[in-house]
Parts: structure tokens; C-alpha cells; sequence
């Protein structure tokens, strides 16, 4: 397998598509990502073929080598014991590092702004605990209303255990009413109109209910221009679009890595911060692991910290649940996240213009349609009584379609382009028009 151009990806564009089986299985043979599917272990259905797959916006299909790499460590454990810290075939002390390079490249970062480590929500407690700093009159911090539970547990919580008052502290944007996505601008305006009272917006990079892509790079910017830092949770975005955290000037950001990145249940999730709060650091929770890793084991008492991001890390890391991501992030670096993209792009369009085509009734899709905000999922609304909306939903699965289903009538579906075919994408467009 060889990185391929965007622009030999089919070279489709919208008028190019068309809404038949035929269609896409001509697309299924002329793919020049279409190998990679076979690197992947793909869940099997009632009738014992390979199901069309589009829940990896909740986890991620297994890579085949996954298991050797799991297994090498076991084995590592079993014949070394603690040895294997040091003589281990990736000696443990220094396991994280292997994945600098490859997380580094999604998030479009330096290798040094970027460590896999803790899981997402714990991450997203140590890096409020960082930059979110209430001084004086700036102590607000502006989040998204919708955004996922964890994230809005996490910032309450966290204002209210450093004394501040969540009615006063918290400011919310939130979609126009009648409008499911928010606008970039209706969030920039709420950042100018709050000004000097800003500390921090953190928001999502991909909203997980709509799949909308928010603009990092000008929300960020005007975070900067009132003074305030600006974090992002990138649970769906990693892996899912490209991303520029280093020139884009996110202060931090975080992610989980079971999602895209099929790092497994419950997988190690990562961090990035920005190279400029490397030297004069913002305070932060410390552990040993964060120290430098030439004298850590001196047992000194003072906490020297290991470089950049590294020193952010406060537990040995989990070997076992972190090898699985070394084979996913060894796959993105081969297709390229540029491919990726533009597959994803051609599936999600092939979707939508096919459940219009069937005249599947009363489906809307709340994702929007412009490229640059969305990446490979839809969010697919179907109208009427919830009721109907999650019959359709459950009669997806006998049918060999996964996708997942969002309260109160919202359908997800996410052909993630690593290991979803344009036959799949087909195969749900029919489950639902035949259904509906
Ligand atoms: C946007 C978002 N934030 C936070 C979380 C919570 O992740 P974790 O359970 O890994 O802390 C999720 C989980 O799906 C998520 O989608």
C-alpha cells in the first residue's frame, strides 16, 4: 500500500455521483484506498457476512495486527517481568514515544506538543486545571450547550471546585432557534461581545450530534484577540478531518482514540499543547511520569519536568491498552489523512444524494452540507414520532447496517473512509429507503 494523491481519489466531484448499487461498486473497484479495508477485522452479521460498519465515530474497527502487537507485550510480560521496562522489544519506560510521530501528524502538530495519555475526560480536568486560570474580572469560560455530557460535567465540576459560581462563570453559545448547528460567526460575536470577562472557550472540533466541523482556526484567533486561551475537544475530529493545531495556535487540545483512530475500548487518549506554554508553563498536576525520563528513576524529590507535552503526564502509561493504536496510526500514515478526506467526502455526498434520489420520506440531514464542515459523518434526522425514527433505527441491524442513534430521532452513521466501502454506504441508503 502506497500514499495516494487526493486527486487520484476517484476524482469525483458532486455532479459526478450517481445514485445506484452499479455506482458504487464501481467506485468499490476503482478506490485506491480500498485495500485497507482488508486490515481490519470487520464484525460479522446474523447472516455471517461482514456488516456495514458506520459506528467508528463510537469505536473504531480493530486492525489485524492489533493483536500481534497486544500479544508481543504479553509475552514481553511474560518472559521478562520487569525487565521488560528496559529489555522489553519496546522497552516500556520509553513506550509513548512511539506514538509521537503518527499523532503529531493528525493533529498537525510538532512531536513535541502532542503525548498520548490518561483518557479524555481525565485529560480534559488537567488541561482546565492548566489554562483555565480566573483572574480578577476575566473568569469566564464559554462552551457549547449541546456539547457532549462529559465535557459539560467536567467544566461545571471544575468551577465549582475552584470556588466559582457555574451561573456566573459559564456562558453557553447554542444553535439559532429552529437551527440545529451553530454558526462560527453567532460563536465569534459571543466571544467579542464577552471580551475581557473571557478566559477560555473550549468547544468541540466535530460536534458529535450533528457532525458539524466548527472553524478552530478563526475561533481560536478571535479567543486570542479578547485576550482569552482556547482549548478544543477533538474526540471527533481526530482522524476524522485535518487538522493544523500548531499554526491554527490552539492553546490545548485533547481527544480520545477509540473513536477513528481504533485504538480499542476504552484506548489511551491524547493531549496537545501548544509549544508556547512549553517554556513558562501554566501550572499544572504532576506525577512522576511527567518528569525527565534521563533522571526520573533518581527518585529525586524535585519535579523536573520531561520535555514539552511530556511533562503533562502524570501515570506510567497502560501498555496493553495503548498497542492496539500503534497499528491504526501506522495505517493513517499510509493512505494520509489528505486521502481520507476526500473519500469521505465522496461517501458522505453519495449518501445524501442517493436517500434523496430513493425519496426516502421525512429524512433530514442536520449535517451541513458544506465540506469544509463536515467530515465523515451524518447525522441523519427522521422526522415524524420518535417512535418511527427508532423502529427505522432498529431495523438497520438485521438488515447488516450499524449505525448508532442519537435521541430523540437522530440516526449517525459514519463511513469511516479507513475501512467503509461505497457498497456500504449503498447498503444503508437502501435499509433506510426500504424501510421508509
Ligand atoms: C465529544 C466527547 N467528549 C467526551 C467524551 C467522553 O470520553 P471518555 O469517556 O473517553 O472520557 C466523549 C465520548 O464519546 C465525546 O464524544
Amino acid at each position: 500500500m502506497t500514499r495516494t494523491a487526493p486527486s487520484s481519489i476517484l476524482g469525483l466531484t458532486a455532479a459526478d455521483l450517481k445514485p445506484t448499487a452499479e455506482f458504487a461498486a464501481w467506485c468499490d473497484a476503482h478506490d485506491p484506498l480500498a485495500s485497507f479495508r482488508d486490515e481490519f477485522e470487520i464484525p460479522r452479521g446474523a447472516d455471517g457476512h461482514p456488516v456495514s460498519y458506520m459506528v467508528g465515530n463510537s469505536l473504531g474497527l480493530m486492525a489485524k495486527t492489533s493483536r500481534r502487537l497486544v500479544t508481543e507485550e504479553l509475552d514481553d510480560w511474560a518472559t521478562l517481568g520487569a525487565e521488560g521496562h528496559v529489555h522489553g522489544r519496546r522497552p516500556w519506560v520509553w513506550y509513548h514515544e512511539h506514538f509521537r510521530a503518527g499523532l503529531a501528524s493528525l493533529a498537525g502538530a510538532k512531536e513535541s506538543e502532542v503525548v498520548a495519555m490518561n483518557t479524555l475526560t481525565a485529560n480534559l480536568h488537567f488541561l482546565l486545571m492548566s489554562f483555565y486560570r480566573p483572574a480578577g474580572a476575566r473568569r469566564r469560560i464559554l462552551v457549547e450547550r449541546g456539547a457532549f455530557p462529559s465535557d459539560r460535567f467536567a467544566v461545571r465540576s471544575f468551577v465549582r471546585a475552584i470556588g466559582g459560581e457555574e451561573a456566573i462563570d459559564v456562558v453557553e453559545v447554542a444553535p439559532r432557534e429552529g437551527e440545529e448547528c451553530l454558526r462560527n460567526a453567532d460563536i465569534e460575536a459571543t466571544i467579542a461581545r464577552e471580551g475581557d470577562s473571557l478566559a477560555l472557550v473550549l468547544l468541540s472540533g466535530v460536534q458529535y450530534y450533528t457532525g458539524q466541523v466548527l472553524d478552530i482556526a478563526n475561533i481560536t484567533r478571535a479567543a486570542h484577540a479578547v485576550g482569552a486561551r482556547c482549548g478544543w475537544d477533538l474526540a471527533h475530529a481526530m482522524g476524522n478531518v485535518e487538522l493544523r493545531l500548531h499554526d491554527w495556535g490552539a492553546d490545548f487540545a485533547c481527544w480520545c482514540s477509540y473513536k477513528y483512530l481504533n485504538g480499542g475500548p476504552g484506548a489511551v487518549a491524547g493531549a496537545f499543547i501548544h509549544e508556547r506554554h512549553h517554556g513558562t508553563p501554566p501550572p499544572r498536576l504532576e506525577g512522576w511520569w511527567g518528569t525527565n525520563p534521563s533522571n526520573r528513576f533518581e527518585m529525586g524529590p524535585r519535579f523536573e519536568p520531561g520535555p514539552g507535552a511530556d511533562a503533562w503526564q502524570v501515570s506510567n502509561p497502560p501498555i496493553l491498552s495503548l498497542a492496539p493504536l500503534r497499528a491504526s496510526l501506522d495505517l493513517f500514515q499510509k493512505a494520509g489523512m489528505e486521502s481520507l478526506v476526500c473519500k469521505a467526502r465522496a461517501m458522505t455526498g453519495f449518501i445524501e444524494m442517493a436517500l434523496r434520489d430513493r425519496g426516502a420520506n421525512g429524512v433530514r440531514i442536520l449535517t451541513p452540507p458544506a465540506t469544509s464542515e463536515r467530515g465523515c459523518q451524518l447525522s441523519i434526522s427522521l422526522e415524524g414520532p420518535p417512535e418511527r425514527a427508532r423502529r427505522v433505527f432498529e431495523s438497520l441491524k438485521p438488515r447488516g447496517v450499524y449505525c448508532d442513534f442519537r435521541h430523540p430521532r437522530v440516526i449517525r452513521a459514519a463511513p469511516a473512509p479507513l475501512y467503509t466501502s461505497f457498497g456500504d454506504c449503498w447498503r444503508l441508503v437502501d435499509a433506510i429507503a426500504s424501510v421508509l
